[in-house]
């Protein structure tokens, strides 16, 4: 028994989309590292988002393979599947930041929607005849519940209301996942995850931006009155989550994944910068200056909270780190990593690519 266990998971050939990216990289070193008789593929298109050296310490590990390919171009997805015969997909290429699909949100349909679809059509293309052991997992976001009032919480029934055009994107794209397992018996598991923070996040979003700012003593531009509250996982405690799910979740269930740990932004950003004060060796309150009020985004969602006690009792995962010790180790990580940061501001982690794989 454990001879043929060991044979089946020596097979495992899985295909990690948007490894590239913030979260994508962490699940890849956790998946590269602990399972060594796993191969694992990185499959990223190099958007803004992707950045190879977040993958540096791990690059040259046998079991890993970086592709460079985008999910929405279909001939050379049908071709990839047919030649490597991956057996699971871990799904989170996307385009993230909710800014920009206000700005554009066709380029969101195509990634989230239709790059989806044509990685459900290969999966399906390749196995369905034959689905024991295969398992394609979507990873998503807790934006498609829509909002919240001042009480209350997502879960896994929560109906779907999506506000804006990212939003709409992964609702849809999750639909679709579920729609070929019910349709075609695809086997799948979905999680809906809230905010994460922690190293490698692009420092457009809230925490590494307002990070890179207090560093360069630059205004911390904080949206409408600064209420608006989120949940924060810190983005390892998501990755052992991601590794939960992938290898003890149920066929056709889906996760909620969350920190227990809401914040109003306001009060968020004020610790942030009392933290960076303290290692900064600044004076107390100094950083909390930068604070601007800036006008609302459109759509804003007022609240968002998980709960995350079905996968607490069921996978018994929980977060490990509390919010206050994550914060300070994403800190130091930007501190420590200043050429990171400098070459994702400058634009230069671009050309790592070129340097690495075209030699
Ligand atoms: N960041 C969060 O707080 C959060 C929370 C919950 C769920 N999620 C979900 O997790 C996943 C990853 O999020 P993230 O924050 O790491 O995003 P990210 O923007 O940092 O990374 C996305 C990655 O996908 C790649 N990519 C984009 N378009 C592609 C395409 N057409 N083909 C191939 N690769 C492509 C990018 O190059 C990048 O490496 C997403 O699906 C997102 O919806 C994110």
């Amino acid at each position: 028994m454990t001879h043929i266990l060991n044979k089946q998971v020596s097979q495992k050939k899985i295909l990690i989309t948007g490894g590239a990216g913030f979260i994508g990289s962490h699940v890849v070193r956790k998946f590269v590292t602990t399972y060594p008789a796993y191969k694992i593929y990185n499959l990223d298109a190099l958007t803004y988002a992707g950045n190879l050296e977040n993958l540096r310490d791990i690059e040259n590990q046998d079991n890993y393979t970086f592709i460079k390919g985008d999910i929405t171009d279909d001939t050379f997805i049908m071709n990839l599947f047919e030649t490597e015969k991956f057996t699971d997909v871990i799904h989170l290429a996307a385009e993230s930041h909710v800014d920009r699909s206000i700005a554009d949100p066709l380029a969101f349909a195509k990634t989230n929607i239709l790059g989806t679809m044509v990685l459900l059509q290969a999966f399906k293309k390749l196995w369905q005849d034959d689905w024991k052991n295969k398992r394609f997992y979507h990873v998503s976001t807790d934006e498609v519940y829509g909002t919240l009032g001042e009480s209350g919480l997502f879960t896994e029934t929560t109906a779907y209301d999506p506000n804006s055009p990212y939003a709409a994107s992964k609702a849809s794209s999750d639909h679709f996942v579920r729609a070929y397992g019910e349709t075609y018996g695809l086997p799948y598991v979905i999680s809906n995850c809230s905010n994460n923070y922690g190293p490698n996040q692009f420092p457009e979003k809230l925490i590494p931006l307002f990070i890179n700012n207090i560093i360069e003593k630059k205004p911390l531009p904080v949206y409408g009155d600064g209420n608006y509250t989120r949940d924060w996982l810190y983005v390892l405690d998501h990755a052992i989550a991601i590794d939960k799910v992938f290898h003890t979740g149920v066929n056709t269930e889906t996760y909620n994944i969350g920190g227990f740990n809401e914040w109003k932004n306001i009060d968020l950003v004020k610790v942030l910068c009392d933290q960076m004060d303290e290692k900064l060796s600044r004076t107390k309150g100094e950083s909390q200056k930068l604070i601007t009020y800036v006008k609302d985004r459109p759509g804003h969602d007022l609240r968002y909270a998980i709960d995350a006690n079905k996968i607490k009792n069921k996978l018994s995962w929980e977060p490990s780190v509390t919010f206050e010790e994550g914060l300070s180790q994403t800190i130091d990580w930007y501190l420590n990593n200043s050429i990171w940061l400098k070459h994702v501001t400058s634009g230069a982690y671009k050309t790592y690519y070129d340097k690495q794989y075209n030699k």
